[in-house]
């Protein structure tokens, strides 16, 4: 596809009406803001936060993680893989996060909680997880079914903060769908600058949760390879990557936050100087709102909706993640 304004040729690669899904995404997170746990959490205040997801999921929990750094004097830490980390005692709380409630590695944290006696909170839309933390007496957040994951990420915010992004990322909603022509349109320009190029996404340490939230978004929707990073710690180790002759072949990505440090902004200019140069092309995004919640939703909405119009691009249809689902029936299967 060559014309992001052609809404027909739109539909027809669009087939599972991604562009609904997306364009309710502030319904989503209006959604998320009524906590709704089945029973109450009982126990002593935790002394540390373990979120448990993969893929999706786990954006939600960096997301999570990356709110609570400046206001929440507990650790949040991220678990992306099977079982639970040392510092999950039963003086932790486990957050178990899976939107189909499916994903074995997310089962096997709960398994593990249950066994080590880690208090825990489930958060799905239903599966497995679901009846497991029904069976074991464990609060259960049920969310709204039937997404793909990745586009469910307001459903397992419950932060009531979202109510101030709430404003900002509907204005985007209005500003980044297919009906607005590129001319006007942030995402489809954004696509249309990326083109063959591939994407190298950048942002600041208090958004560096939505950089990467880019590359996976871009890599699930529009099938193809994205790089993220976070200044500062890119300035000390990827930074010499762009020495390569590859690195004209690659777009880069500024997400800037009109909160950032003035460290953060004078190397973000300093690095512009060094790679600018050597990459295909730049472009540069800015947060929208206050609280860190609106300033990382902005940008990640941003993202999605830029991926979407990659993805249609490429003529791939955005929705369907067919090599994730078969290596998950594969590995679901008996082994042979
Ligand atoms: C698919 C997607 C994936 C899933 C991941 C874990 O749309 O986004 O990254 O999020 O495979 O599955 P869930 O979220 O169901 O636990």
């Amino acid at each position: 596809m060559k014309d992001l304004d052609d809404l027909a040729a739109i539909r027809t690669i669009d087939v599972h009406d991604t562009r609904e899904v997306l364009a309710a995404f502030p319904l989503q997170c209006r959604d998320a803001l009524a906590p709704r746990a089945d029973r109450p959490l009982t126990g002593r205040r935790p002394r540390v936060i373990v979120i448990a997801g993969m893929g999706g999921s786990a954006a939600a929990g960096d997301l999570v993680a990356a709110c609570a750094a400046d206001r929440v004097d507990v650790p949040v830490v991220v678990h992306r893989s099977y079982g639970l980390p040392a510092v999950a005692t039963p003086e932790a709380l486990l957050i178990a996060m899976s939107y189909s409630g499916d994903t074995a590695e997310v089962l096997s944290a709960l398994t593990t909680a249950l066994e080590w006696r880690v208090p825990a909170l489930a958060v799905t839309a239903g599966g497995e997880l679901a009846r497991l933390a029904e069976e074991r007496r464990i609060p259960r957040v049920i969310v709204r079914g039937g997404l793909m994951p990745r586009m469910a990420v307001g459903h397992l915010l419950g932060d009531a903060e979202i109510a101030e992004a709430l404003d900002e990322i509907s204005a985007l909603a209005a500003e980044l769908g297919p009906e607005r022509p590129t001319a006007v349109n942030e995402a489809k320009r954004l696509a249309a600058a990326i083109g063959d190029r591939l994407p190298a996404i950048y942002a600041g340490p208090e958004t560096g949760a939505a950089a990467y939230r880019w590359k996976t978004d871009i890599e699930e929707n529009a099938k193809t390879f994205a790089v993220s990073g976070v200044l500062p710690e890119m300035n000390h180790n990827e930074i010499e990557a762009w020495r390569r002759p590859v690195a004209g072949g690659l777009h880069l990505i500024f997400l800037r936050d009109h909160d950032e440090a003035p460290e953060i902004a004078r190397r973000f200019a300093v690095l512009t100087g060094l790679i600018g140069g050597s990459a295909g092309g730049i472009s540069t995004s800015w947060t929208r709102g206050k609280s860190r919640i609106a300033r990382l939703l902005s940008l990640i909405y941003l993202g999605q909706w830029t991926s979407y119009y990659l993805a249609l691009l490429y003529d791939v249809d955005p929705w369907s993640v067919p090599l994730l689902e078969e290596l998950k029936r594969r590995l679901g299967a008996p082994a042979p």
